[in-house]
């Protein structure tokens, strides 16, 4: 079959699956392949198993795969009949040498475009889908365009928003799609083809076009703008629980200001996940090397006040359970970094654990999907400082709860707002304790139950005070 483009995406991930996936689904005129090193990987995308767990994923590729989507290990023959590359590798923050623990890790990318300039007969464009440092693509540009055999790499950068958890929802019907060239004759020519691609079901509209470092830097923007917002909220939720002030009614209060808005105004335990921590650490790593060191505080400080919210809500536990959590059977409900998802990167849930078990507190977690990871994740920690077996996982919320102490709501699953805590409590030893990180929870209902209650950001329901 005659393909109208060869689209190949390196990284198969988070972002390279479903995005290219979707594209797959919705441009069948295109032979989409998507290739790793991780031959597990690619393996697992081949089957119903996916290798991340993702609400409706499954259906969109099984639309597409043998008819024009393809997982691959063969990335050198896949490079060489690409027009269009999508460059999908991960960019962690850099843990060693010049810039560690804040600075993004590109030796991925760079080993990318190396194999890219390896494999390569013919011009291609390459699209920047990884989260980058402003200026990312002059780099590349200096890597691909190197070459003595007269071959022409343009670079296109095409950040990715979507948010894991909706990820199909935000790939069908984005709020825009941002797609940043050079403002040269052969830029524009690049970034109007990839902006082809999404315009085959995103109105025209909503795809941005910019100047390439803008587009770089967007993404980095809005992340940090968005933690910002969770950082900022949380702040408030300690004034509330001091005053008797109620964040929800704050966030409520304010978030109906349209000059505000109401979006990611939950106060809770924090922000995780891949990329809020790591995108800021970058843009304040950035902001350094610049030489603005008033910026690059403004911004750090978004993570130190995570950092603060992980740390108070266990100190919470602490001194609301008689200063002492040691052998307490504490079941944590919630171990994925957000809910309707497996991922578990970044995760409060795995600070918090951390925190506790340092207390000696015997800790379930249960969680519908992030278990495996959670096992993973936890292993150093394990052995540090669970000789007498005090960690512990459990699918089932019921028995996870049976004669603990407490519950700490640390996902706001929806799997965790319709269980029968009536029974549960009944379960529990007394006091039964209830921390609700998320806020998810009926809390009046709860203590009519018998439970303590400790809500996020407002005065506990207590027998006791
Ligand atoms: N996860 C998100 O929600 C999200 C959202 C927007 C943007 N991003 C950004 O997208 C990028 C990818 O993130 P992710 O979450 O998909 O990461 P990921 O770790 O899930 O996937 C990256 C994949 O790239 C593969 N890889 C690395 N080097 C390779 C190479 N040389 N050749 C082939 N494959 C290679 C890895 O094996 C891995 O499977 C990051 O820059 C991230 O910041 C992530």
């Amino acid at each position: 079959m005659n393909f109208e483009k060869n689209i190949l995406c390196i990284g198969a991930g988070y972002v390279g699956g479903p995005t290219m996936s979707m594209i797959a689904d919705k441009c069948p005129q295109y032979k989409v392949t998507i290739v790793d090193i991780n031959e597990e990987k690619i393996k697992a995308w081949q089957t119903d198993d996916l290798p991340i767990y993702e609400p409706g994923l499954l259906e969109v590729v099984k639309r597409a795969r043998g008819r024009n989507l393809f997982f691959s290990t063969e990335i050198l023959a896949s490079i060489k009949e690409a027009d269009i590359i999508f460059v999908s590798v991960n960019t962690p923050t850099k843990t060693f040498g010049e810039g560690a623990g804040k600075a993004s890790d590109l030796q991925y990318i760079e080993k990318t475009a190396r194999m890219i300039l390896e494999a390569s007969d013919s011009d291609k464009i390459i699209v920047e889908k990884s989260t980058l440092p402003v200026r990312t693509a002059e780099a590349l540009e200096r890597v691909l365009n190197s070459n003595d055999r007269g071959i022409r790499f343009e670079i296109v950068s095409n950040p990715e928003f979507l948010a894991e958890g909706t990820a199909v929802r935000d790939l069908e019907n984005p709020d825009r799609v941002l797609i940043g060239s050079r403002e040269t004759k052969s830029g524009r020519k690049a970034r109007k083809e990839v902006g082809d691609i999404y315009r085959n079901w995103i109105p025209k509209k909503r795809v941005l076009e910019s100047n390439i470092w803008s587009s770089e830097l967007s993404k980095l923007t809005a992340n940090a703008f968005l933690a910002q917002r969770i950082s900022s909220i949380n702040s408030l939720s300690a004034i509330c629980e001091a005053t008797g002030a109620d964040v929800r009614e704050v966030a409520r209060n304010i978030g109906t200001d349209t000059r505000i808005g109401d979006k990611f105004l939950n106060a809770s335990v924090g922000f995780g996940g891949s990329c809020f921590k790591k995108d800021i650490l970058n843009l304040v790593y950035i902001s350094e090397t610049l030489g603005l060191k008033e910026v690059a505080e403004y911004w750090e400080q978004v993570i130190k006040m995570n950092d603060y919210q992980e740390v108070r809500f266990v100190k919470n536990m602490l001194k609301n359970m008689f200063n002492t959590l040691a052998g307490k059977k504490i079941a944590l409900f919630g171990f994925a970094f957000k809910a309707d998802t497996g991922d578990t990167r970044e995760t409060p849930a795995y600070y918090i654990s951390k925190m506790l078990l340092e207390e000696n507190a015997n800790l379930v977690i249960t969680d519908p999907k992030a278990i495996p990871n959670a096992k993973i994740d936890l292993e150093p920690v394990v052995s540090a400082y669970t000789a007498d077996k005090m960690l512990s996982f459990e699918e089932d919320p019921y028995k996870a709860a049976y004669d603990a102490d407490a519950i700490a709501i640390v996902t706001e699953w929806n799997d965790f707002k319709v269980l029968d805590y009536k029974k549960i409590f009944d379960s529990m030893r007394k006091p039964a304790y209830l921390f609700d990180g998320r806020n998810i929870l009926n809390h009046k209902e709860l203590f009519d139950i018998g439970f303590e209650v400790y809500p996020l950001g407002s005065s506990p329901l207590t027998k006791y005070s």
